[in-house]
């Protein structure tokens, strides 16, 4: 049976992070959907806090250090993404949009994602329509219908409950109907894989 690899990234930076919290309730909500769908599921969770500083060098440099190498395609292969953010500024955190700053405009093509923020206020939950949505369909994703806000109010005793419980589930079931629909992935693509095919070439063809 496929495996299928959902990548959870996360871009918190207080300690214990609430949207970390609800990257963990999405990502859960997600695998169960995809367990009752007979599929096998493996979380990879991606906090971007640890990377901060590997984020920014890659920015100034072009290059990727080896652990966040890992991650970048950790993210690119996937069969699916859970991309959660504090809203700062009635915005994406600047960190959130420094990591998916680094991906070339065609790795997420066609790839389902389910996007989430947190905030102080529910007043600013439309971020995700005005923010989010727009750059992950500027790197042709495919973004579930709902995405799931959480403000303060929406934790009661550290958990989701209520309305919010309710938004993780039809989200999580939106993302894991697109996975279980798509074909698997094959993997991170290759930016030094060849372009051209040489058999063609040699039995005459253009390319
Ligand atoms: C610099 C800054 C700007 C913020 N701007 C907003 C905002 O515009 N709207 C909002 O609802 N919350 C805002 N917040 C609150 C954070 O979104 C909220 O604390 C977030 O859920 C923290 O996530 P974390 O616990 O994962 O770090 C802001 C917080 C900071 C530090």
């Amino acid at each position: 049976m496929t495996v299928r690899a959902i990548a959870v990234v996360s871009a918190g930076l207080s300690q214990p992070s609430s949207t970390r919290l609800l990257a963990d309730q999405l990502a859960t909500a997600t695998r169960d959907e995809l367990v009752g769908r007979g599929e096998q599921v493996e979380l990879h969770h991606v906090e971007l806090r640890e990377y901060a500083h590997d984020i920014v060098n890659h920015l100034l440099t072009g290059f990727a250090p080896d652990a966040l190498r890992q991650v970048l395609d950790q993210v690119t292969g996937a069969d699916g993404l859970i991309a959660v953010t504090p809203i700062f500024n009635a915005s994406y955190s600047g960190l959130f949009k420094s990591f998916f700053d680094l991906l070339d405009a065609d790795a997420l093509g066609g790839r389902p994602v389910l996007i989430g923020a947190t905030g102080g206020t529910a007043r600013h939950s439309l971020a995700l329509e005005h923010a989010l949505r727009p750059m992950f369909a500027y790197l042709r994703s495919v973004v579930t219908p709902t995405a799931v806000f959480a403000a303060s109010e929406d934790w009661s005793g550290g958990t989701a409950e209520g309305a919010l419980r309710s938004r993780i589930t039809r989200a999580a079931g939106e993302l894991a109907e697109q996975v279980h629909r798509a074909a698997p992935s094959s993997g991170p693509a290759d930016p030094f894989a060849l372009g051209t095919d040489f058999e063609r070439l040699l039995r005459g063809g253009n390319s």
